[in-house]
């Protein structure tokens, strides 16, 4: 009875109900292409057409921190050949001075190394305003991020608060403590760029849940200044990487979707001063269009990882009993 009252109604309203339809899949195919002309302009025509801000008109020096690696490293080599001279703050001064030595083969620019390490606190911070003083500073690439060994469930977190702080000083803290480190005097001469290096995870990664809400406090911080100082001339961009080939990651083949660092900060380098958000990469941004559908990752996307990193464990745990005992 009530299928055929159903079946009544819609045939009585159809009409209605095709109209409805058609503009929900205007407004969806309205939106897709949108995005897809976005994706167009920010990853293929700002590179090739140099869209982006010129990084030498902010400023003569760029600070990059966790500088020798990785994502890090590649902004600091790109940063110099666009004539930046560059500040390096990493945690291990072999690396820093074989970076710097790496930098001035490719450009005639000068280098500054800070050997930091920013899992530690407050007190920190003291020693990079000494470093920094008298530099003018164009940009600041808040890099340096810290993340799991493997997936893991929160109440397993090994060495556990000591962890969670560690990710937080690294993550939460420097970004922060940086930024009112160099922000005054970005003020005060209007002009500069922040870009902060969060991570596409910020939207929800189970297992991997406080490296992911570090990253969300990122997107979050840098989106309110953003809007804060968009009347003072400063650009603070919220970068959100998906993977690539770095040692944090663990991925060493790249792939369409994994770029390796260099080739994903040529890409993202170009969109400083013309997106506030993004991906920073095509592949990356395409990908994050479809899991928009699903909001978060599922947990089953790194249970594996898990179940295989707590095997490895179990083999490892063995063996240090064996090796007692002998
Ligand atoms: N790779 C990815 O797939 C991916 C995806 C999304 C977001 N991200 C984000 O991108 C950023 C860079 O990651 P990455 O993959 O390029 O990392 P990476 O290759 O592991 O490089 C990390 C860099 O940071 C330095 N560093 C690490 N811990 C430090 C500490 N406690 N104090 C000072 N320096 C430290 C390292 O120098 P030392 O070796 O001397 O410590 C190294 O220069 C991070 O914020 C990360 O969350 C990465």
């Amino acid at each position: 009875m009530s299928a055929a009252l159903a079946l009544n109604f819609f045939e009585r309203n159809k009409n209605c109900f095709a109209i409805f339809g058609g503009v929900v899949s205007c407004i969806i195919g309205a939106k897709l292409c949108l995005h897809i002309l976005k994706g167009i302009r920010s990853f293929f025509l700002a590179p090739l057409l140099k869209l982006g801000v010129n990084p030498k008109t902010l400023g003569s020096w760029a600070i990059v921190t966790g500088a020798t690696d990785g994502i890090g490293k590649a902004y600091a080599i790109a940063l110099a050949k666009k004539g930046m001279n560059i500040v390096l703050i990493s945690r291990t001064e072999s690396k820093l001075t074989a970076t710097a030595e790496e930098i001035k083969s490719i450009a005639e620019v000068r280098t500054k190394c800070v050997s930091i390490d920013f899992s530690e606190g407050i007190e920190i911070y003291k020693s990079i305003e000494d470093a920094l003083e008298g530099l003018d500073i164009g940009i600041l690439v808040n890099n340096v991020g810290a993340s799991y060994d493997y997936p893991e469930f929160f109440h397993q977190l090994p060495d556990g608060k000591n962890m969670v702080k560690k990710i937080l000083n690294i993550n939460i803290f420097s970004v922060t403590y940086m930024t009112s480190i160099v922000l005054p005097k970005m003020v005060d001469k209007r002009k500069g760029a922040i870009v902060n290096v969060g991570s596409a995870s910020c939207f929800g990664f189970p297992l991997l849940t406080v490296y992911s809400a570090t990253k969300a406090y990122v997107h979050s911080f840098s989106q309110n200044l953003a809007a804060e100082y968009s009347d003072k001339g400063i650009i603070i961009q919220s970068l959100m990487p998906g993977f690539i080939t770095t040692k944090l990651s663990g991925i060493k083949r790249s792939s369409l979707f994994v770029p390796t660092p260099d080739v994903y900060v040529n890409c993202a380098i170009e969109s400083i001063g013309n997106e506030s958000a993004t991906y920073g990469y095509w592949s990356h941004s395409l990908m994050m269009l479809c899991l928009s559908v699903i909001k978060m990752m599922p947990r089953s996307f790194y249970l594996p990882k898990y179940l295989r990193a707590m095997e490895n464990q179990g083999k490892m745990n063995k063996e240090r009993k064996a090796a007692k005992k002998q």
